[in-house]
């Protein structure tokens, strides 16, 4: 969520012994020769949720919990359990009422990841609701003549949008795992379209910030600004009669009704009328792809993540890892903090280079999440100076972020999804196409537009991340179960680049006993590789932290805004208490009934 200064352009001189980097890039060397880029795509063994021998959760919970980023996306989950439905219902009411309230950062426009347990039979599995590339896609269509990224072109308008993923996520969830109709898991959200919501100041400060761009789509404006295109008073009622239309026909015809039939041909027409690429074979054949979601171990805790197209599990987990080896409680805690900072460095840099949608490319996850990795990566760690990033063989960068939006849910049975959905960027991008009440995303700028060139997120890839058709923009979304013998964390955040480290930090104060009330508030920083800086939220770090850090090399950086917006569900198994807790950064809701 935080703008970030500038990418430092100075070379520094390099604070480390060349043994280390050498016997770093020897491991970097090992995961990268072509074998390893032959092997399968990843996916430790999940669907039974019981790895590590370790017990299964308890059969029942003495209470489920919602925590979303808006109190009235939490009451239209709660509204669906009361009728009935689990935990897969309440995540369709959540998603769909989000779409709704809290628009700037999710909706039918977009897509995103759903990580599933089923307690019955411990099963677990992630929906790739992850928007698709156009067909006619390419590898170089945001870029002009002379190869150079054309100003806001994958982040604006009808070209910067891929094919939507969130609306074939509400019928798989229905169909295969839920108890109740669409018509009844989606009727939360059609009435607050209808009925509209009171605008917040969230809300009302991206409308402020994205005014041009809403102007420059009469159906956006129409919604979201007073008839003489200004920004509406807080407490304004919004209302989407065209999205409560749209809603509907999902609800009554599934997927169908908006992949195909009207609100498919209104989408396409404008689309292409606006310079988009969209046809009707790219929405009819748009399919949510169940993928085994990332497991790892910290600790002894069990952790089940995103896999790819997300880089989130991946990265978590590669961090988690690292800091295995140590004890971070056995240090001061400047040294906790360089180790954590270090760890995220050579995370987010293997996120750069190695990944991208797992059906277009080869990965050596295999090698990325094994303690042997891990092990050449701490070689690399001094615990007493940074290891600047450019030591790191790589991809160059620079910064920024916006919104996005994440929910856990927990029934009374112990069914749980932890769901970060997407349009991308504030208000994805901006257009929405006329009488759908739909918002595009704009999250073709995932892609990486050109190798090294940083996105929105000052985040950088290369050819694994490329554009082609029908591929699935890299993401840093982690919807994550934290599992020990005595308990349960469900957690996840928006905030693009910073999702990972939010993630990381969460499950290490998880394991530190922190409450979930406690995990949300807590003051975070994070470090992405490229740009080679901390950056901090005002108070993450004390005076004499900031100063150790600072003399052990790392570059610091004070955020002018707070970040994230993260939901948090703990369960302990011991007490049966359940808590919920959303970020006192937004104004959501943890209920536990
Ligand atoms: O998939 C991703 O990683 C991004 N599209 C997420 C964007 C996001 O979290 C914006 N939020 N602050």
């Amino acid at each position: 969520m935080s703008p970030r200064g500038e990418a430092p352009t100075t070379q520094r001189a390099p604070f480390i012994h060349p043994f280390f980097v050498m016997a770093w890039l020897a491991l970097v060397g090992v995961a990268a020769v072509p074998r390893a880029f032959g092997e399968a795509a990843p996916v430790a063994e999940a669907p039974s949720g019981r790895l590590h021998g370790q017990p299964r959760s308890p059969a029942v919970a003495h209470k489920g919990a919602i925590a979303s980023a808006y109190p009235l996306a939490s009451e239209a989950g709660q509204e669906v359990l009361a009728k009935g439905g689990n935990a897969f219902d309440a995540a369709v009411a959540v998603s769909a009422a989000l779409a709704v309230v809290e628009p700037t950062s999710s909706g039918l426009g977009g897509g995103g990841f759903y990580l599933l347990h089923r307690q019955a039979d411990g099963f677990e599995t992630m929906l790739d609701a992850r928007e698709k590339a156009p067909a006619a896609a390419s590898r170089n269509m945001y870029l002009d003549q002379a190869g150079n990224p054309i100003d806001r072109s994958s982040r604006e308008g009808p070209l910067a949008a891929a094919i939507p993923g969130e609306p074939a996520a509400f019928e798989y969830l229905a169909r295969k795992f839920g108890k109740l109709p669409l018509r009844a898991s989606l009727a939360p959200a059609i009435r607050l379209a209808r009925e509209g919501f009171p605008l917040y100041a969230r809300v009302q400060g991206a409308i402020r910030y994205k005014r041009d761009e809403l102007l420059r789509s009469p159906d956006a404006a129409k919604v979201f600004l007073t008839a003489e295109g200004a920004v509406p008073e807080l407490g304004a009622l919004i209302k989407q009669p065209d999205l409560a239309v749209t809603l509907e026909a999902i609800a009554n015809q599934g997927a169908k009704g908006f992949y195909g039939g009207r609100v498919a041909q209104d989408m396409v027409n404008s689309v292409r009328a606006g310079g988009g690429i969209w046809t009707l074979a790219d929405l009819a054949s748009y399919r949510v792809i169940e993928r085994k979601p990332l497991v790892g171990d910290y600790h002894g805790a069990r952790i089940v993540s995103a896999s790819p197209p997300s880089s989130g599990g991946v990265a978590v987990v590669d961090a988690l890892n690292i800091l295995s080896g140590y004890d971070l409680h056995a240090v001061d805690s400047a040294t906790r903090k360089h180790l954590v900072i270090e760890a995220m460095r050579r995370a987010y840099r293997d996120r750069a280079v190695y990944l991208g949608d797992p059906d277009f490319v080869k990965m050596p996850l295999p090698q990325i999440i094994t303690a042997d990795y891990a092990a050449g990566q701490r070689t690399s760690i001094r615990t007493d100076k940074a290891m600047p990033s450019d030591m790191l063989p790589g991809i160059e960068s620079e910064p920024m972020g916006t919104d996005t939006t994440h929910f856990s849910v927990l029934d009374a049975d112990g069914n749980r999804v932890a769901g970060t959905i997407s349009i991308n960027l504030f208000f994805g991008s901006g257009y929405m196409p006329p009488k759908t009440g739909v918002l595009l995303n704009d999250t073709m700028d995932d892609f990486s537009i050109k190798s090294g060139t940083p996105n929105a997120f000052a985040l950088v890839g290369n050819a694994a991340n490329a554009i082609a058709p029908n591929k699935r923009s890299l993401s840093s979304m982690a919807p994550t179960f934290v599992e020990t013998p005595k308990g349960l964390m469900i957690i996840g955040s928006p905030g693009g680049s910073y999702i990972i480290s939010m993630v990381l930090l969460g499950t290490l104060n998880y394991m530190d006993g922190m409450s979930a009330a406690d995990i949300v508030k807590y003051r975070r920083y994070h470090h992405q590789y490229l740009p080679d800086v901390v950056d901090y939220e005002k108070g993450s770090l004390t005076e004499a932290e900031i100063s150790q850090l600072q003399a052990m090399g790392h570059q610091l950086k004070e955020g002018s805004r707070l970040w994230g917006n993260m939901e948090v569900i703990t369960w302990d198994y011991a007490t049966g208490k359940v808590q919920a807790a959303s970020d006192p950064r937004g104004e959501g809701e943890g209920l536990v009934y």
